[in-house]
Protein backbone atom coordinates (compact mmCIF):
# COMPACT_ATOMS: atom_id res chain seq x y z
CA UNK A 1 0.00 0.00 0.00
CA UNK A 2 1.18 3.61 -0.80
CA UNK A 3 2.10 5.49 2.06
CA UNK A 4 -0.19 8.39 0.71
CA UNK A 5 -3.71 8.17 -0.70
CA UNK A 6 -4.29 11.77 -2.63
CA UNK A 7 -7.58 12.92 -4.39
CA UNK A 8 -7.18 13.52 -7.76
CA UNK A 9 -9.37 16.49 -8.77
CA UNK A 10 -8.68 18.02 -12.40
CA UNK A 11 -12.03 19.68 -12.56
CA UNK A 12 -12.80 20.81 -15.97
CA UNK A 13 -11.51 23.75 -18.61
CA UNK A 14 -7.30 24.16 -17.95
CA UNK A 15 -7.78 21.90 -14.50
CA UNK A 16 -7.20 18.96 -16.74
CA UNK A 17 -3.76 20.15 -17.87
CA UNK A 18 -2.61 21.99 -15.09
CA UNK A 19 -3.12 18.62 -12.99
CA UNK A 20 -1.42 16.72 -15.60
CA UNK A 21 1.52 19.01 -15.28
CA UNK A 22 1.47 18.34 -11.68
CA UNK A 23 1.71 14.65 -11.85
CA UNK A 24 5.00 14.75 -14.47
CA UNK A 25 6.48 17.18 -11.00
CA UNK A 26 4.96 14.49 -8.14
CA UNK A 27 6.02 11.41 -10.75
CA UNK A 28 9.70 12.42 -10.57
CA UNK A 29 9.97 12.96 -7.27
CA UNK A 30 8.98 9.74 -6.75
CA UNK A 31 6.31 10.31 -3.75
CA UNK A 32 4.86 6.91 -2.28
CA UNK A 33 1.05 8.19 -3.21
CA UNK A 34 -1.92 6.60 -4.73
CA UNK A 35 -3.60 9.30 -6.65
CA UNK A 36 -7.55 8.38 -6.90
CA UNK A 37 -9.19 9.97 -9.05
CA UNK A 38 -12.75 11.93 -8.24
CA UNK A 39 -15.43 13.05 -10.25
CA UNK A 40 -15.62 17.01 -10.40
CA UNK A 41 -17.23 19.69 -12.22
CA UNK A 42 -19.42 21.31 -15.19
CA UNK A 43 -19.88 18.15 -16.32
CA UNK A 44 -21.40 16.22 -13.82
CA UNK A 45 -24.11 19.64 -12.81
CA UNK A 46 -24.54 19.18 -16.51
CA UNK A 47 -25.46 15.69 -16.70
CA UNK A 48 -26.25 14.81 -13.36
CA UNK A 49 -27.32 17.82 -11.39
CA UNK A 50 -24.45 17.82 -9.41
CA UNK A 51 -20.95 19.12 -9.46
CA UNK A 52 -19.77 17.50 -6.51
CA UNK A 53 -21.56 14.17 -6.56
CA UNK A 54 -22.22 11.87 -3.04
CA UNK A 55 -19.40 9.86 -4.40
CA UNK A 56 -16.62 12.68 -4.72
CA UNK A 57 -17.97 13.58 -0.71
CA UNK A 58 -17.14 10.11 0.36
CA UNK A 59 -13.96 9.72 -1.31
CA UNK A 60 -12.22 12.76 0.03
CA UNK A 61 -13.25 11.46 3.80
CA UNK A 62 -10.73 8.56 2.58
CA UNK A 63 -8.00 10.33 1.86
CA UNK A 64 -4.81 11.82 3.43
CA UNK A 65 -5.20 15.19 1.17
CA UNK A 66 -6.51 16.62 -2.41
CA UNK A 67 -5.07 18.38 -5.37
CA UNK A 68 -7.98 20.09 -7.17
CA UNK A 69 -7.53 21.67 -10.66
CA UNK A 70 -10.47 24.31 -11.41
CA UNK A 71 -14.16 24.19 -12.06
CA UNK A 72 -16.11 26.73 -14.03
CA UNK A 73 -19.03 28.42 -12.05
CA UNK A 74 -21.89 30.28 -13.80
CA UNK A 75 -24.24 32.57 -12.02
CA UNK A 76 -27.14 30.60 -10.80
CA UNK A 77 -29.19 30.99 -14.07
CA UNK A 78 -27.19 30.58 -16.47
CA UNK A 79 -25.94 26.84 -14.94
CA UNK A 80 -29.70 26.35 -14.70
CA UNK A 81 -29.96 26.46 -18.32
CA UNK A 82 -27.06 23.87 -19.22
CA UNK A 83 -28.72 21.14 -17.15
CA UNK A 84 -30.00 17.97 -19.04
CA UNK A 85 -33.01 18.22 -20.43
CA UNK A 86 -34.35 15.52 -17.95
CA UNK A 87 -33.03 17.89 -14.97
CA UNK A 88 -34.77 21.11 -16.09
CA UNK A 89 -37.65 20.39 -14.04
CA UNK A 90 -36.16 19.83 -10.88
CA UNK A 91 -35.12 23.41 -9.41
CA UNK A 92 -31.80 22.69 -9.07
CA UNK A 93 -29.44 25.51 -7.72
CA UNK A 94 -25.72 25.47 -8.86
CA UNK A 95 -23.37 26.10 -5.81
CA UNK A 96 -19.53 25.98 -6.54
CA UNK A 97 -18.11 22.77 -5.59
CA UNK A 98 -14.93 24.26 -4.28
CA UNK A 99 -17.00 26.38 -1.81
CA UNK A 100 -18.72 23.39 -1.03
CA UNK A 101 -16.15 21.31 0.05
CA UNK A 102 -14.36 24.39 1.78
CA UNK A 103 -18.17 23.79 3.61
CA UNK A 104 -18.73 20.53 4.14
CA UNK A 105 -15.12 19.44 5.43
CA UNK A 106 -14.77 22.76 6.83
CA UNK A 107 -11.77 23.74 5.24
CA UNK A 108 -11.52 26.87 7.60
CA UNK A 109 -7.97 28.19 6.43
CA UNK A 110 -7.52 29.65 3.02
CA UNK A 111 -3.43 29.69 2.91
CA UNK A 112 -2.43 31.73 -0.09
CA UNK A 113 1.39 32.63 0.08
CA UNK A 114 2.40 35.39 -2.87
CA UNK A 115 6.06 35.59 -3.26
CA UNK A 116 8.38 37.29 -5.85
CA UNK A 117 10.59 34.03 -7.04
CA UNK A 118 13.82 36.10 -7.95
CA UNK A 119 14.13 37.21 -11.98
CA UNK A 120 10.37 36.85 -12.70
CA UNK A 121 9.86 39.45 -15.35
CA UNK A 122 6.19 39.95 -14.14
CA UNK A 123 6.97 40.58 -10.49
CA UNK A 124 5.90 44.05 -9.62
CA UNK A 125 8.38 44.32 -7.38
CA UNK A 126 11.85 41.82 -6.32
CA UNK A 127 11.40 40.67 -3.14
CA UNK A 128 7.75 40.51 -1.98
CA UNK A 129 6.82 37.81 -0.08
CA UNK A 130 3.40 38.39 1.47
CA UNK A 131 1.07 35.17 2.99
CA UNK A 132 -2.59 35.83 3.02
CA UNK A 133 -5.26 33.82 5.26
CA UNK A 134 -8.77 34.13 4.46
CA UNK A 135 -11.50 32.42 5.83
CA UNK A 136 -12.93 30.14 4.18
CA UNK A 137 -16.00 28.84 5.06
CA UNK A 138 -18.60 31.87 6.13
CA UNK A 139 -18.91 35.09 5.49
CA UNK A 140 -20.93 36.59 2.51
CA UNK A 141 -20.41 32.98 1.09
CA UNK A 142 -22.48 31.76 3.99
CA UNK A 143 -25.10 30.77 1.00
CA UNK A 144 -28.10 32.11 2.88
CA UNK A 145 -29.44 34.45 0.11
CA UNK A 146 -32.87 35.67 -0.74
CA UNK A 147 -33.93 36.91 -4.35
CA UNK A 148 -36.71 37.54 -4.79
CA UNK A 149 -36.75 38.13 -0.88
CA UNK A 150 -39.59 36.27 1.13
CA UNK A 151 -42.47 38.41 2.52
CA UNK A 152 -41.96 36.65 5.71
CA UNK A 153 -38.11 38.04 5.99
CA UNK A 154 -38.98 41.61 5.09
CA UNK A 155 -42.01 41.47 7.93
CA UNK A 156 -39.47 40.14 10.47
CA UNK A 157 -36.67 42.52 9.31
CA UNK A 158 -39.16 45.73 9.09
CA UNK A 159 -39.95 44.57 12.79
CA UNK A 160 -36.21 44.46 13.97
CA UNK A 161 -34.61 47.02 11.83
CA UNK A 162 -35.30 50.76 11.11
CA UNK A 163 -32.96 50.90 8.19
CA UNK A 164 -35.32 48.16 6.31
CA UNK A 165 -37.66 50.29 5.74
CA UNK A 166 -36.54 51.61 2.97
CA UNK A 167 -36.58 48.09 1.32
CA UNK A 168 -39.50 46.73 2.84
CA UNK A 169 -41.62 49.03 0.12
CA UNK A 170 -40.30 47.09 -2.70
CA UNK A 171 -41.85 44.02 -4.65
CA UNK A 172 -40.28 40.78 -3.38
CA UNK A 173 -38.15 40.54 -7.08
CA UNK A 174 -37.07 44.13 -7.11
CA UNK A 175 -34.36 43.08 -4.61
CA UNK A 176 -31.72 40.59 -3.24
CA UNK A 177 -30.44 40.03 0.36
CA UNK A 178 -27.28 38.14 0.43
CA UNK A 179 -26.39 37.05 4.04
CA UNK A 180 -22.90 38.04 5.66
CA UNK A 181 -22.60 35.99 8.27
CA UNK A 182 -19.69 35.49 10.58
CA UNK A 183 -19.44 33.50 13.46
CA UNK A 184 -17.35 34.42 16.77
CA UNK A 185 -15.20 30.65 16.40
CA UNK A 186 -14.95 31.49 12.92
CA UNK A 187 -13.29 34.71 13.01
CA UNK A 188 -10.69 33.55 16.25
CA UNK A 189 -9.92 30.68 14.35
CA UNK A 190 -8.46 32.24 11.16
CA UNK A 191 -6.74 35.18 13.04
CA UNK A 192 -4.70 31.99 15.37
CA UNK A 193 -3.94 30.40 12.42
CA UNK A 194 -2.63 33.62 10.75
CA UNK A 195 -0.41 34.36 14.26
CA UNK A 196 0.86 30.80 14.99
CA UNK A 197 1.83 30.88 11.09
CA UNK A 198 3.93 33.80 12.38
CA UNK A 199 5.42 32.68 15.14
CA UNK A 200 6.49 29.16 13.27
CA UNK A 201 7.82 30.63 10.26
CA UNK A 202 9.85 33.85 12.36
CA UNK A 203 6.96 36.35 10.72
CA UNK A 204 6.91 39.83 12.09
CA UNK A 205 3.77 41.31 11.74
CA UNK A 206 -0.23 40.31 11.13
CA UNK A 207 -2.35 42.54 9.19
CA UNK A 208 -6.15 42.38 9.96
CA UNK A 209 -8.18 42.92 7.14
CA UNK A 210 -11.73 44.02 7.58
CA UNK A 211 -13.98 47.11 6.59
CA UNK A 212 -15.36 47.70 10.29
CA UNK A 213 -16.22 51.56 10.13
CA UNK A 214 -18.81 50.39 7.80
CA UNK A 215 -19.99 46.76 8.36
CA UNK A 216 -20.18 47.36 11.97
CA UNK A 217 -21.87 43.44 13.12
CA UNK A 218 -19.78 41.36 11.30
CA UNK A 219 -16.47 43.20 10.33
CA UNK A 220 -16.54 44.32 14.11
CA UNK A 221 -16.73 40.99 15.74
CA UNK A 222 -13.74 40.03 13.15
CA UNK A 223 -11.29 42.77 14.24
CA UNK A 224 -12.57 42.53 18.25
CA UNK A 225 -11.76 39.24 18.24
CA UNK A 226 -8.74 39.59 16.34
CA UNK A 227 -7.70 42.16 18.62
CA UNK A 228 -8.47 39.51 21.61
CA UNK A 229 -6.22 36.43 19.72
CA UNK A 230 -3.43 38.68 19.00
CA UNK A 231 -3.15 39.65 22.75
CA UNK A 232 -1.96 36.18 22.78
CA UNK A 233 1.02 36.67 20.63
CA UNK A 234 2.97 39.72 22.26
CA UNK A 235 5.70 38.14 20.24
CA UNK A 236 4.26 39.47 16.88
CA UNK A 237 2.53 42.57 16.18
CA UNK A 238 -0.39 43.17 14.64
CA UNK A 239 -2.15 46.27 12.89
CA UNK A 240 -5.05 46.52 10.76
CA UNK A 241 -6.38 48.59 8.04
CA UNK A 242 -10.12 48.98 5.81
CA UNK A 243 -10.22 46.64 2.92
CA UNK A 244 -10.16 49.49 0.23
CA UNK A 245 -6.81 51.10 2.08
CA UNK A 246 -5.23 48.07 2.11
CA UNK A 247 -5.60 47.49 -1.67
CA UNK A 248 -4.14 50.75 -2.01
CA UNK A 249 -1.25 50.35 0.36
CA UNK A 250 -0.54 46.82 -0.83
CA UNK A 251 0.26 48.21 -4.23
CA UNK A 252 2.08 51.67 -2.92
CA UNK A 253 4.53 49.35 -0.36
CA UNK A 254 4.10 46.16 -0.05
CA UNK A 255 6.89 45.43 2.28
CA UNK A 256 4.92 47.10 4.74
CA UNK A 257 2.99 43.99 4.88
CA UNK A 258 4.03 40.33 6.25
CA UNK A 259 0.96 38.09 6.71
CA UNK A 260 -2.68 39.66 5.83
CA UNK A 261 -5.93 38.00 7.86
CA UNK A 262 -8.91 38.49 6.17
CA UNK A 263 -13.11 37.43 6.22
CA UNK A 264 -13.48 35.79 2.99
CA UNK A 265 -14.37 37.89 0.85
CA UNK A 266 -11.70 40.49 1.17
CA UNK A 267 -9.36 37.47 1.17
CA UNK A 268 -10.61 36.50 -2.19
CA UNK A 269 -9.83 39.90 -3.61
CA UNK A 270 -7.13 40.68 -1.92
CA UNK A 271 -5.64 37.30 -2.97
CA UNK A 272 -5.89 37.99 -6.86
CA UNK A 273 -4.46 41.59 -5.93
CA UNK A 274 -1.54 40.27 -4.44
CA UNK A 275 -1.24 37.05 -7.09
CA UNK A 276 -0.76 39.54 -9.74
CA UNK A 277 2.29 41.33 -7.96
CA UNK A 278 4.03 38.43 -8.36
CA UNK A 279 3.18 37.45 -11.99
CA UNK A 280 -0.70 36.98 -12.29
CA UNK A 281 -2.88 33.70 -11.19
CA UNK A 282 0.13 31.67 -12.84
CA UNK A 283 1.81 31.76 -9.54
CA UNK A 284 -0.52 32.02 -7.16
CA UNK A 285 -1.17 28.66 -5.59
CA UNK A 286 -3.17 28.12 -2.28
CA UNK A 287 -4.59 25.56 0.35
CA UNK A 288 -7.74 24.76 1.96
CA UNK A 289 -6.96 23.56 5.53
CA UNK A 290 -9.38 21.68 7.96
CA UNK A 291 -8.32 19.79 11.05
CA UNK A 292 -8.81 16.28 8.79
CA UNK A 293 -8.57 17.53 5.37
CA UNK A 294 -6.97 19.55 2.88
CA UNK A 295 -7.19 20.39 -0.17
CA UNK A 296 -4.55 22.21 -2.93
CA UNK A 297 -5.19 24.56 -5.74
CA UNK A 298 -4.11 27.12 -7.74
CA UNK A 299 -5.67 30.23 -6.86
CA UNK A 300 -6.96 30.52 -11.12
CA UNK A 301 -10.00 29.58 -12.50
CA UNK A 302 -10.93 26.81 -15.15
CA UNK A 303 -10.06 29.66 -17.79
CA UNK A 304 -12.51 28.41 -20.75
CA UNK A 305 -10.90 30.19 -23.30
CA UNK A 306 -7.23 28.06 -23.06
CA UNK A 307 -8.65 25.15 -22.16
CA UNK A 308 -7.26 22.01 -23.86
CA UNK A 309 -4.55 23.92 -25.77
CA UNK A 310 -1.69 23.12 -23.21
CA UNK A 311 -1.29 26.95 -22.80
CA UNK A 312 -1.68 28.30 -19.52
CA UNK A 313 1.12 28.43 -16.55
CA UNK A 314 1.13 25.39 -14.36
CA UNK A 315 3.48 26.90 -11.75
CA UNK A 316 0.87 27.88 -9.54
CA UNK A 317 -0.95 24.26 -9.27
CA UNK A 318 2.82 22.93 -9.21
CA UNK A 319 3.39 25.19 -6.14
CA UNK A 320 0.06 24.08 -4.65
CA UNK A 321 1.45 20.08 -4.85
CA UNK A 322 4.48 21.72 -3.21
CA UNK A 323 2.52 23.23 -0.40
CA UNK A 324 0.51 19.98 -0.55
CA UNK A 325 3.93 17.94 0.05
CA UNK A 326 4.51 20.47 3.17
CA UNK A 327 0.90 19.69 4.71
CA UNK A 328 2.01 15.96 4.56
CA UNK A 329 5.56 16.64 6.03
CA UNK A 330 7.59 15.89 2.88
CA UNK A 331 9.56 19.04 3.65
CA UNK A 332 12.85 17.95 1.41
CA UNK A 333 10.75 16.98 -1.00
CA UNK A 334 8.56 20.37 -1.01
CA UNK A 335 11.61 21.89 -0.46
CA UNK A 336 12.95 20.56 -3.96
CA UNK A 337 9.80 21.52 -5.86
CA UNK A 338 10.24 24.97 -5.06
CA UNK A 339 14.03 25.14 -5.92
CA UNK A 340 13.14 23.59 -9.03
CA UNK A 341 10.28 26.60 -9.76
CA UNK A 342 12.37 29.10 -8.54
CA UNK A 343 15.20 27.97 -10.98
CA UNK A 344 13.19 27.64 -14.36
CA UNK A 345 11.60 31.34 -13.46
CA UNK A 346 15.20 32.96 -13.10
CA UNK A 347 16.31 31.17 -15.91
CA UNK A 348 13.65 32.76 -17.81
CA UNK A 349 14.92 30.10 -20.93
CA UNK A 350 11.13 28.00 -20.49
CA UNK A 351 8.11 30.55 -20.49
CA UNK A 352 4.57 30.03 -21.05
CA UNK A 353 2.68 33.01 -23.24
CA UNK A 354 1.62 34.52 -19.51
CA UNK A 355 5.58 35.15 -19.19
CA UNK A 356 5.90 36.04 -23.04
CA UNK A 357 6.79 33.04 -24.52
CA UNK A 358 5.64 29.96 -26.12
CA UNK A 359 5.90 27.02 -24.30
CA UNK A 360 3.22 24.74 -23.04
CA UNK A 361 2.22 23.22 -20.18
CA UNK A 362 3.74 20.09 -20.45
CA UNK A 363 6.54 21.55 -21.23
CA UNK A 364 7.22 23.90 -18.40
CA UNK A 365 6.21 21.25 -15.70
CA UNK A 366 9.15 19.14 -17.69
CA UNK A 367 11.66 21.57 -17.51
CA UNK A 368 10.84 21.75 -13.65
CA UNK A 369 10.83 18.50 -13.37
CA UNK A 370 14.17 18.13 -15.10
CA UNK A 371 15.46 19.98 -12.50
CA UNK A 372 14.69 17.63 -9.79
C1 LIG B 1 -10.98 31.55 -5.21
C2 LIG B 1 -12.06 31.61 -6.26
C3 LIG B 1 -13.35 31.00 -5.73
C4 LIG B 1 -13.80 31.84 -4.56
C5 LIG B 1 -14.46 30.85 -6.79
C6 LIG B 1 -14.00 29.98 -7.93
C7 LIG B 1 -15.73 30.31 -6.21
O1 LIG B 1 -12.23 32.92 -6.70
O2 LIG B 1 -10.71 30.44 -4.71
O3 LIG B 1 -10.41 32.58 -4.90
O4 LIG B 1 -14.50 32.84 -4.74
O5 LIG B 1 -13.43 31.51 -3.44
MG1 LIG C 1 -10.78 34.27 -5.96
Amino acid sequence: MAKYRIAWLPGDGVGVEVLDAAKIVLEKLRLDAEYVSGDIGWEYWRREGDALPPRTIELLKNVDAALFGAITSKPAKAAANELAPELQRNALVYRSPIVRMRQLFDLYVCLRPTKAYPGNALNFKEGIDLVIFRENTEDLYAGVEFGPVPPELASTLTKLSKRFCAFAILAPDDYAISCKINTRVGCERIVRAAFEFARKFGRKKVTVVHKANVVRATDGLFLDRAKAVAKQFPDIAMDEANIDAMTMWLLKNPFNYDVLVAPNLYGDIISDLCAQMVGGLGFACSANIGDNLAVFEPTHGSAPKYAGQNKVNPIATILAAKMMLEWLGETEKAHAVEGAVAEVIREQQVRTYDMSGSNTTTEMAAAIAAKL
